[in-house]
């Protein structure tokens, strides 16, 4: 008993009954002055906070970052300083649609977060476990999401408005092959790549700007379930990948993965025959083989996971000196809405939760607010302007980027004019054995059970349009006739 702490109000005074509460006479009604009892009822009242309007569902770990290979020719990101060089890391993984409750082992693309805790800020590369996206212009990203969440009347999943979406969008079929395809379960996140999908820059030393792209490479080997794995899965355990993955870190089966990057110089990105800033594009492997960078390790579980995993918050705006961004333009849009959705998610002051407070010092003038329980951060109490004579902070110019050549007139160009949408599903589809192949077909076939004929045929031309068998396949498995497929593609 004795080396137990006392339990006590938020105030500090000790509780000395916390089984009853303080009642007039023993059969009598509760009184307003038991302040535990209020306390207590209050605090469960607001112990919800917003989920995450995308990527609720999550599954997340701390660990580390080691350098394995010098890429300082690159970037001169401190994180990538020296070989052997270890940053702290955390991670995050989620489905996309499932709200907080949703279960683990469904098919959907899987969130991959990383927050690096490097000396020079915090570094986040908030990706997917796959290098593409179902659109490239960030107008479109609100309409997409509604068509993976719920239908307004129904409350229920549309398949229809799935397919509706997909087949008006084609830039979408490089994505969707990948989900229906083998990858699109995957058995539990240490099972899957990572992707910063994005084209990102690097800066090196001497100012130069490289393009660059991220790739997470799993050390565990690929693991997936099939449709019937899943549903047998779900029907036992909703909380298959939290089980998983918290299991085998406090086992000590740290999983890792091998971070690579694909480098572009920045004249590069003129010739080549695609945008190397779509994102529904990636850059062959051919053309732009993988460099080794280090290994990404998890190895500590979060002691609580609202704290460290609900509350933490990722932002592609969060980039370190020698990383930054590029032209494309969802990146740009993803830039602005993140840290927007953490202030009303999390309030003002989310940075300076411990788990997103960078581990390199803070200092700005913002000032007040909401949950502002920290002090000055600008160096001296008396600089809470800038500019100040009193030794607060100033800017350091000599971590501003080389200027960045851009031209051409302001106008809304039609980005489904001249991008080719079906050569890139097209190489993926023909890496696909006889049995992956058969599998995209059912898996793409029981997606699209109860859409209307009309939608399921304009989905199926593109599919004819990326490999006539490809086409062919699904517009059997959804009992349509090959005539049907093959002229309405010749239109
Ligand atoms: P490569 O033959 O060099 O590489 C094929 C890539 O496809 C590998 O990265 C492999 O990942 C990945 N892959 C295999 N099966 C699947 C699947 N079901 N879903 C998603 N990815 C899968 O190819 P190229 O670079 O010439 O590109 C050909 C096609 O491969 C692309 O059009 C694209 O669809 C796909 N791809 C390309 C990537 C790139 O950055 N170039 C990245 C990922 C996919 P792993 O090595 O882990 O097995
Ligand atoms: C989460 C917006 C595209 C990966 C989110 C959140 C928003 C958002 C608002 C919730 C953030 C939070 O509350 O913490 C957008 C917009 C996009 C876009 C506007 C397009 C313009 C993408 C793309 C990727 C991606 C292309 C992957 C490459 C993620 C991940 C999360 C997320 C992994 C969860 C992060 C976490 O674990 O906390 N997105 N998103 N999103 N998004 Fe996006």
């Amino acid at each position: 008993m004795a080396d137990k702490p006392i339990l006590t109000t938020t105030a500090g005074a000790p509780v000395p009954d916390n089984q009853n509460s303080l009642t007039a006479g023993e059969r009598g009604p509760v009184l307003m002055q038991d302040v535990h009892l209020l306390e207590k009822l209050a605090h469960q009242n607001r112990e919800r906070i917003p989920e995450r309007v995308v990527h609720a569902k999550g599954w997340g770990a701390h660990g580390t970052f080691t350098v394995t290979n010098d890429i300082t020719k690159y970037s001169r990101a401190k994180v990538f300083s020296d070989i052997g060089k270890k940053t702290d890391i955390i991670a995050r993984f989620s489905t996309v649609a499932g709200e907080l409750g949703a279960a683990d082992a469904e098919r959907d693309v899987r969130g991959f977060s990383v927050k690096f805790y490097t000396e020079e800020g915090n570094w986040d590369l908030a990706g997917n476990n796959t290098p593409v996206f179902f659109i490239r212009d960030a107008l479109k990203f609100p309409d997409f999401i509604h068509t993976q969440k719920r239908h307004p009347k129904t409350n229920l999943r549309s398949p229809t408005a799935m397919w509706d979406f997909w087949s008006l969008s084609p830039e979408s079929l490089h994505q969707v092959t990948i989900l229906f395809s083998d990858r699109g379960i995957p058995a539990a996140p240490m099972f899957m790549n990572g992707y910063g999908s994005h084209t990102y820059s690097f800066i090196n030393a001497q100012n130069e700007r490289f393009w660059v792209k991220f790739h997470f490479k799993t050390l565990q080997g690929h693991r997936h379930h099939t449709n019937r794995e899943a549903e047998d899965i779900v029907g036992k355990d909703r909380e298959s990948y939290q089980r998983e993955l918290f299991g085998t870190i406090d086992r000590g089966d740290f999983p890792q993965w091998r971070l690579f990057v694909q480098i572009m110089r920045e004249t590069d990105a003129d010739k080549t025959p695609y945008n190397p800033f779509d994102l529904t594009k990636v850059w062959p492997h051919g053309d732009y083989p993988l460099i080794e960078v280090g290994i990404l390790e998890l190895n500590r579980n979060a002691d609580n996971y609202f704290a460290e995993i609900e509350q933490l918050a990722f932002s592609p705006s969060n980039v370190v000196p020698g990383i930054s961004h590029s032209p494309d333009k969802m990146l740009q849009a993803r830039v602005f809405s993140y840290a927007d959705a953490h202030r009303y998610r999390l309030g003002t002051h989310y940075e300076a939760l411990p788990v997103n407070a960078p581990k390199s010092g803070v200092h700005t003038y913002h000032k007040d607010g909401a949950m502002r329980f920290f002090g000055s951060q600008t160096g001296n109490v008396d600089a809470f302007y800038e500019p100040n004579s009193f030794g607060g902070a100033v800017e350091a110019p000599q971590y501003r980027e080389p200027p960045l050549k851009i031209s051409g007139d302001a106008d809304r160009y039609n980005h489904r004019v001249g991008n080719d949408d079906y050569s890139q599903p097209r190489a993926l589809f023909r890496l696909f054995d006889a049995e992956q192949r058969e599998r995209l077909f059912s898996n793409i076939a029981e997606a699209m059970q109860g859409v209307p004929v009309e939608i399921v045929k304009r989905q199926v031309v593109h599919f004819y349009r990326v490999d006539p068998e490809y086409g062919l396949g699904v517009a059997g498995k959804m009992g349509l006739a090959p005539e049907d497929v093959q002229l309405k593609a010749a239109e």
